[in-house]
Parts: C-alpha cells; sequence; structure tokens
C-alpha cells in the first residue's frame, strides 16, 4: 500500500494542477498545529514567488479545487497562505481496511530485495558476556528483524573473537596449572579427551587471570606469544584445546543470548577466515595496495577530501602477526564470495568509528568489494548509570550481562505482585516469574532502542520497569488490556474474524486510526535510518492513542452490535500492529500482567 502521506499528497498535486499551479507544490506533511487541523501544506507559500502572487490567494485557488474532495474532508487556506486540512471518514475507513487485510499491514514486498549481512554481538570466547554486548546483541537482532521483516534477505553473523592473543594466554595458563595434560605433550599421538579440563566459570576465570600475569610479567606474556603462534599454525595438541574452548564458550553464550531473544544465523568468528589470510595479503601487495611500513605491512587510505590525518590500515605486524583488522578484511572478502551481499552493516561501539572507517576504505581501495556494496558501521554511545558514567554492579565492576537480567526481572516480579496486590488479586509464584522475565526483557530491550543507538543513555532500573511512561512495560500493558477485551468478547459469544471495520465514530478513535494508519510508513523510514527508535517512539504514542480511545469509548457494553463489532476490528488491528512492532524490537507480550 502507498503511504497515507504520499496519497495526501497525490490528492495535494492533483488540486495544485487543476488550479493553475506546479503539482510539486502539493507536498503534505502531517501538522504542526494538531489544535487546528491534521495535515497541513505548505506549497503556496513556497510558490508566491514563482507565480508572483501572495500566497493567500494560490491558497484560496487551491482550496476552491478540494472542496469535492473523497480524500480531504477539510481545506482552509489562512493567513499568511497555510492549507488546513482534514481527512474524510471515508477515506481514512477504507485505508485502515487495506491495512487489516494486507499480509504485512500496508507493507509492501521491495521490488529489489536486498541481500544483506549484519555482523553483531561481536562477543568474546571464553569472557563472560558484560553489559558492553548488551547494545550490540540488542540494537543488531531489531535492525535484522527490521530489514526481514520490510522483505529483505538478511543474515546474522556474530563474528566471535576467538582467534587472537587471549586464546594463547588462556593454553598458556592452562599449561602452567595442569601439565600432565596431554594436549602439551608433544610425542603425544593418541585421541584427546572428549570432555573439556575445564568449565565455564572456571574459563571465565582463566582468562583474566592470565591478562593480568602478561601485563607484570614479560616472560609470560612472551610464553602465551608463543603459544598463540602455536596454535595459528596448527600444532595438534593446542588445536584440540583451543576446540574446547570453543565447545565450552559457545554453548554458554547460546544459553545467554537465547534468554535475550537474540538468535544469530552463523556463529562464525575471526578464526573461521584464519585460512584466507595469506592470499588476501597476497593479492594486496601484488595490487600494489600494500606495503612495508616500519617493518609493518600497511594500505594508505587518506583520501584528498580528509581534513585531519588518516592514519593508514595495517595489515600485518612487524612479525608477521594477522590483527583484528586483517581478520575483519578476510571476513569481507569471505563473506562477498560466499554470500554476495549488496550490504555489510556492523555494530559496535561508537568508539570503533575511525577503526570501520579505515577498514571501509581499504576494502574499497583494495576492491574486496564491489563499487556499489553498501557498507554501514553503527556505532552506539554508552550504557551509564545514574552517575553519569559507564554503568557499574554496586561492588564497582564491570556488571556480568546474567546479574543485569537478573536485576531487573527481581524489580519487575516485585512490581507484577504488587500491581496485582493494588487489583486485589493473588498471583501464582511460578507465573509471576515467567511473566516478569517476558516483561522483563521488553525493559530492558525497550529502555535501550527507544534511545538512538549513537546516543549515551542512562541505564535506570525504576524507570525502565515502570507500568507508566516511555517504556517497555507501558507497551506491553497495553497489548495485554487488548487481548483481555478481545477474550471478554469472545466470551459474549462475539467472533473476531466477523468484527469489520465501521466508519469512524469520534475524535479519539480518529486518532487512533490515523497513527495506525503511519505503520508502513514509520518502518520504512526505521529501516532506511536503521533506527529501531523510530518503532519505540510510534507504539508509544499509538499506546497513548489507544488507551484515550479506551478510556473515552464504552466498548463491550455497546448495544449497537455492528458497532461494536467495528471497535473490536480496531482493537485487533491495533493489537496486530503493536504485536509485529515488538516482535521487530526483540521482544514479546505475555497473555497476562
Ligand atoms: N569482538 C569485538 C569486541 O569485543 C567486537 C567485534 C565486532 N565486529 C567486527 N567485525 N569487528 O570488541
Amino acid at each position: 500500500m502507498k503511504k497515507m502521506l504520499d496519497l495526501l499528497t497525490e490528492e495535494m498535486q492533483k488540486a495544485f494542477e487543476a488550479a493553475g499551479y506546479d503539482a510539486a507544490l502539493g507536498k503534505v506533511t502531517v501538522s504542526n498545529r494538531p489544535d487546528l487541523c491534521e495535515y497541513q501544506c505548505n506549497g503556496a507559500m513556497a510558490g508566491a514567488k514563482q507565480y508572483k502572487k501572495a500566497p493567500i490567494m494560490i491558497a484560496n485557488d487551491v482550496a476552491a479545487k478540494l472542496s469535492e474532495s473523497k480524500v480531504f474532508a477539510e481545506a482552509i487556506a489562512v493567513a499568511p497562505g497555510f492549507l488546513n486540512l482534514k481527512v474524510t471518514e471515508e477515506f481514512l475507513l477504507d485505508y485502515i481496511k487495506g491495512m487489516a487485510a494486507s499480509k504485512k499491514f500496508g507493507v509492501e514486498e521491495p521490488k529489489h530485495p536486498k541481500k544483506i549481512v549484519i555482523d553483531y554481538g561481536g562477543p568474546n570466547v571464553a569472557k563472560a558476556l558484560h553489559v558492553g554486548h548488551l547494545r550490540s546483541g540488542v540494537i543488531g537482532e531489531s535492525v535484522k528483524r527490521i530489514a526481514r521483516f520490510m522483505g529483505h534477505d538478511i543474515v546474522g553473523d556474530i563474528h566471535l573473537g576467538d582467534w587472537g592473543q587471549p586464546m594463547g594466554l588462556i593454553i598458556h595458563e592452562l599449561q602452567l596449572r595442569h601439565p600432565e595434560l596431554p594436549y602439551f605433550d608433544e610425542s603425544f599421538t593418541g585421541e584427546y579427551p572428549a570432555e573439556a579440563p575445564f568449565t565455564i566459570a572456571e574459563l571465565e576465570e582463566i582468562y583474566p587471570t592470565a591478562s593480568g600475569k602478561s601485563k607484570e610479567d614479560p616472560e609470560y606474556k612472551a610464553a602465551a606469544m608463543e603459544d598463540t603462534f602455536k596454535l595459528q599454525s596448527g600444532v595438534r595438541g593446542h588445536r584440540a584445546l583451543w576446540d574446547h574452548i570453543i565447545r565450552v564458550s559457545v554453548s554458554d553464550l547460546k544459553r545467554n543470548y537465547q534468554k535475550l531473544n537474540v538468535e544469530f544465523d552463523l556463529w562464525n568468528g575471526e578464526s573461521t577466515v584464519h585460512d584466507l589470510i595469506p592470499g588476501m595479503v597476497d593479492n594486496m601487495k601484488k595490487g600494489g595496495y600494500a606495503y612495508i611500513s616500519d617493518g609493518a605491512l600497511v594500505v594508505d587510505v587518506k583520501e584528498e577530501t580528509d581534513t585531519k590525518e588518516f592514519p593508514p590500515c595495517m595489515i600485518l605486524k612487524s612479525d608477521g602477526a594477522s590483527l583484528y583488522n586483517t581478520t575483519d578484511l578476510a571476513t569481507i572478502q569471505m563473506r562477498m564470495d560466499e554470500i554476495h551481499p549488496d550490504k555489510l552493516i556492523y555494530l559496535t561501539d561508537k568508539r570503533q568509528d575511525l577503526y570501520f572507517e579505515q577498514i571501509f576504505r581499504c576494502a574499497r581501495k583494495t576492491k574486496l568489494v564491489e563499487p556499489e556494496t553498501e557498507l554501514l558501521h553503527i556505532g552506539f554511545g554508552t550504557m551509564n548509570g545514574k552517575d553519569g558514567k559507564p554503568y557499574k554492579t554496586r561492588s564497582g565492576g564491570v556488571p556480568r550481562l546474567e546479574n543485569l537480567i537478573d536485576e531487573i526481572n527481581e524489580e519487575m516480579l516485585r512490581k507484577i505482585k504488587e500491581n496485582s496486590a493494588n487489583k486485589g488479586y493473588e498471583v501464582d509464584e511460578e507465573q509471576a516469574k515467567e511473566t516478569a522475565k517476558i516483561v522483563g526483557l521488553a525493559a530492558i530491550k525497550y529502555g535501550d532502542l527507544s534511545n538512538q543507538p549513537a546516543k549515551d543513555y542512562i541505564f535506570d532500573v525504576d524507570r525502565f520497569t515502570s507500568f507508566e511512561g516511555d517504556t517497555g512495560p507501558y507497551i506491553l500493558y497495553t497489548i495485554v488490556r487488548i487481548k483481555s477485551i478481545l477474550n471478554k468478547y469472545k466470551e459474549q459469544g462475539g467472533n473476531l474474524d466477523k468484527a469489520a471495520l465501521q466508519t469512524v465514530q469520534n475524535d479519539s478513535e480518529k486518532a487512533l486510526v490515523m497513527e495506525l494508519c503511519k505503520f508502513n510508513a514509520t518502518m520504512e523510514a526505521a529501516y532506511e535510518e536503521s533506527a529501531p527508535n523510530k518503532i519505540c517512539a510510534y507504539i508509544y504514542d499509538l499506546a497513548n492513542e489507544f488507551n484515550r480511545f479506551y478510556h473515552e469509548t464504552p466498548i463491550l457494553v455497546e448495544t449497537d452490535e455492528t458497532k461494536k463489532a467495528g471497535f473490536i476490528a480496531l482493537l485487533v488491528l491495533a493489537k496486530n500492529v503493536l504485536e509485529t512492532c515488538i516482535d521487530v524490537l526483540g521482544f514479546s507480550a505475555p497473555e497476562r500482567m
């Protein structure tokens, strides 16, 4: 379906043309004076110069052409030359009927679906997920779901940090602790044990310990580098141990991401492209792009338009070791070869902005991508505590993601119990806990996604878990309210499938309908600008309009059955639109709360 504003603009353009003016002047926008009108057109003001006429005269001419319009119920020319507009009930009814009958509520399939790879999450194996990883997972999952809903073919890849120095550190520390293990016996030719010689808890302790030691002790560091080298050159015992590290870590990561309702299509990592590096480096040298500078292999990525010094992209260190850059570039090569994407999207902290600019320039210059391949880095801001500094636990450490989720869920449980006690009913403890998990996830995700990705935000448990205001729980509460009305309607013998939309009756109903009509335009903007926050803002408005309508309209007690069925059909559409929106944001609603 066409977007509402486009239809209104088409009608307005016809009127401009019919009145003898340039059709291009007929752009309709949402009113910035909602007390006066629903929409407006400022084209007469813009046309004044061109036609050497007072804007109000042009506006009057155009308004006259709209007196019979089936789209505009009101088109009033006001000084100095605005056109104040209201739409007809018939037009609105037609539009929402179209939405209700359409599979994606008015969103059409793209003419040219894109193939997209999105690289998000990006956790490092053997390290606990901490809150710093939250945003990449949460925003990335939503950006992916929005693109998928819009009809694009998008593949999500976790891009594990599973290869460099940290792996050598872990292996070295393990060797010091358990020298007797067969992995360290170079003469061992048998089968290595199937069981890992450590648990995830041990692994998460080993890495920081080893990393700490390596900073103090140069010998320890050198030995760990040696182990990194052995792993990367394929020493059998090192590879077997590494396999264990990956398996133990990945199963823990899967459990955690599942809690967050974040799903990856590909679980590739830095290690996946290890074998592609020599070939890629060769090509960069042969193409004349890479050269040696201070012993390291680099590619210049300066551009003439740069106003600041732009550092070259390092491909290999002076000892020949690869870096974070190298694996990212080789990953681009692999994705281009295997998936042939039109677009690559990356989600990381915005402190990596410059890094990705280098990588993208280098990939273009060395022709790893096609000239038309789109490369997008979405750099997000920091999640801060109430003190405005990066969020810390009460004891001052970087909190594990799990603890953060537990903290929200506990508060959610308390609020759910309090809410039911206020309403005078008792909740089943187990059920309340399940509900708290669902609502808690919405609290976390909405709290994050309702901000523009690039902005820092304050993680505020009290505010995020509130049932009122611009929060996830408020949105879910609204959906649950609609579900409950629909259930009661069914209990009264009503049939949801037979309920047909009826002409819009009163102001709050019209406002709700007009909000619903913005769905396809909102989704499109959220997709084009990679901005889940637009969907949050939309469902907040929609929930507010629904609640106003609900408070002003006796629905289930309505005696005119056709009219009642009309309200119900509107509720069904509102519920479907809200549920579609929260699904692309990556959370869901409970049955009751
Ligand atoms: N593992 C990295 C980190 O923890 C993030 C990876 C982001 N993705 C990428 N392709 N570089 O900082």
